[in-house]
């Protein structure tokens, strides 16, 4: 089956911060887990370069709007590198391509008589390069995202009939209950619906920095139709020669941050009936990280948390599995270095790491560096039995917290094998040997399977674990639980969390 994922492309004018780390982790953990499962998988991330932001930005440090995307996009694309992101491509809205892709698509629209010109009057923010409608703005006229004041501005603009596209998008949400998840959003996306549609501008005349309108080259497209095609314009370019729309088109999921619902859960489908193209099948919506007092990161309040400097102390996969283990995904949830460095400390030392390295030296230590090939526990078995499917099935609610906690109740359950079976008891009196090789190869079993499960969390202790466990597949279909040990050899393993 294809399986088609992505992520919102980020704004380039300011630096990645640990929310946009935690969207594409997110992301990855479900493409890495469908790719394991066999899915033929394309990832897509990048960055969203056009708009009065940036533009803005630009101007502020004198230099043009092209040298600051080009700077901050590398930013990016290094961090989405540093972060063991499996991305297919990296979509930037400055290519040629996908700026061509786009004139042609909202060509199409404009000729299919969804367009027409007016003149806007309205409540604007700038950093959201968005008319607020009156219902939604705070009082002082400030936006009700970044609690700034809002602008009132009036202009020519080419507008999208929004408006035309009431009962289409009824109905949509009539049929389709999961097309947004989680339920809240779904609603907060019909109810939104349901208080009727305005129609809204597509392009701006103030603005230079974006993409041409072909019929009306004085305008640009308004950034957000621009940003939101990139999720069709990369399949045509991305892999030059190869139909990848016919291959992957439509999404699969959309992942996106609850700032930005309304322009997926709403515009989105609207412009691809418009256009005539198929709609995606899931949104899938998380929600913000906070300070660790449980307030909006920002930098005045000196509560923010700086991806590289986690990445630095504690390794890309500590980074992982701390931001899929403490926030629920689909809720807000604070974070902060103190929680790192417990879950760090607790959790992957302690739990995992342990149950890792002392599973190695009682199997070098017992029975010669083999995993002995013979029966496992047959109760230990029932309990891991379920646990691929139960994973498998809670990855397509898209729920990495709670798959990941289901695995690491299982991590636990092996640490409390230890305590009961006591190897060292076993081996010290000789006369147990064969329950000594059976809690070996069971130990050796279980913690290859978690391995394999969490495989798509920490991609890269994972690999050394199953290495060093002498069955380095991780796919899928090799979770489950085995009825004999493996016979491998094991590999001595350096500690894969080393004490901080
Ligand atoms: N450029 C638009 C998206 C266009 S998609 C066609 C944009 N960019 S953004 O850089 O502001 O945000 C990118 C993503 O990061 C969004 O999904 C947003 O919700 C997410 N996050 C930004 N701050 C966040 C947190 N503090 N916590 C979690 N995610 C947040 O919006």
């Amino acid at each position: 089956m294809s399986f088609y994922i992505t992520t919102a492309i980020d704004y380039v004018n300011a630096q990645p911060h640990l929310g946009h780390a935690y969207e594409k982790i997110s992301t990855d953990v479900l493409a890495r887990h469908m790719r394991q499962r066999g899915e033929d998988v394309f990832f897509l991330t990048g960055t969203d370069e056009h708009g009065e932001p940036i533009a803005d930005a630009a101007r502020e440090e004198g230099i043009e709007p092209r040298e600051l995307a080009d700077r901050n996009a590398g930013r990016f694309k290094d961090l989405v590198e540093r972060l063991d992101v499996s991305n297919d491509f990296f979509i930037r809205t400055t290519d040629p391509q996908h700026e061509a892709v786009v004139q042609e698509v909202l060509g199409r629209v404009h000729d299919n008589g969804h367009v027409y010109k007016g003149i806007y009057e309205g409540w604007y923010c700038p950093r959201c390069a968005d008319f607020k409608v009156e219902n939604e703005i705070l009082e002082g006229n400030l936006c009700p995202i970044h609690e700034i004041p809002l602008t009132r501005e009036s202009e020519e603009n080419w507008f999208f009939r929004l408006s035309s596209f009431q009962r289409d998008l009824e109905r949509l949400y009539a049929e389709q209950p999961d097309f947004v998840m989680p339920r809240h959003h779904y609603n907060e996306a019909r109810s939104f619906i349901n208080s009727g549609l305005q129609d809204v501008s597509l392009s701006r005349a103030k603005l230079s920095w974006g993409v041409r309108v072909p019929w009306d080259p004085d305008h640009v497209f308004y950034v957000w139709f621009d940003a939101l095609l990139n999720y069709y314009t990369a399949l045509t370019y991305a892999r030059p020669g190869e139909d990848l729309l016919a291959r992957f088109w439509p999404a699969t999921y959309h992942v996106i941050g609850k700032d930005i619902l309304k322009f997926h859960a709403v515009f989105w489908p609207a412009l691809l009936i418009a256009a005539e193209l198929e709609l995606p099948q899931h949104v899938f919506v998380h929600g913000f990280l906070l300070g660790a007092d449980g307030r909006k990161m920002s930098k005045s309040l000196g509560n923010v948390l700086d991806p590289l400097e986690v990445l630095e102390q504690f390794g890309t996969d500590a980074l992982r599995f701390y931001l899929m283990r403490d926030v629920p995904f689909g809720a807000d949830g604070a974070v902060g270095i103190d929680a790192v460095r417990t879950r760090y400390e607790t959790e992957l030392a302690n739990e995992y790491g342990n149950l890792a390295s002392r599973t190695i030296a009682m199997i070098g230590r017992y029975t010669d560096g083999h995993i002995p090939d013979v029966a496992t526990d047959a109760t230990l078995a029932l309990e891991f039995d379920v646990l691929p499917a139960e994973v498998a099935t809670v990855l397509d609610r898209a729920d990495p917290t709670r798959a990941l906690d289901l695995i690491w109740n299982r991590v636990r359950r092996l640490n409390r094998y230890v305590e009961e079976r006591a190897p060292w008891e076993l081996a010290r009196s000789g006369a147990d040997a064969d329950r000594l090789r059976e809690t070996l190869a069971s130990l050796a079993e279980g913690l290859r399977v978690v391995t394999v499960l969490l495989h798509p969390y920490m991609p890269h202790s994972t690999e050394r674990l199953l290495g060093a466990l002498g069955s380095p597949e991780a796919e899928f279909r090799h979770a489950l639980f085995a009825e004999h040990g493996s016979g491998a050899r094991v590999e001595p393993l350096e500690p894969l969390f080393p004490k901080q």
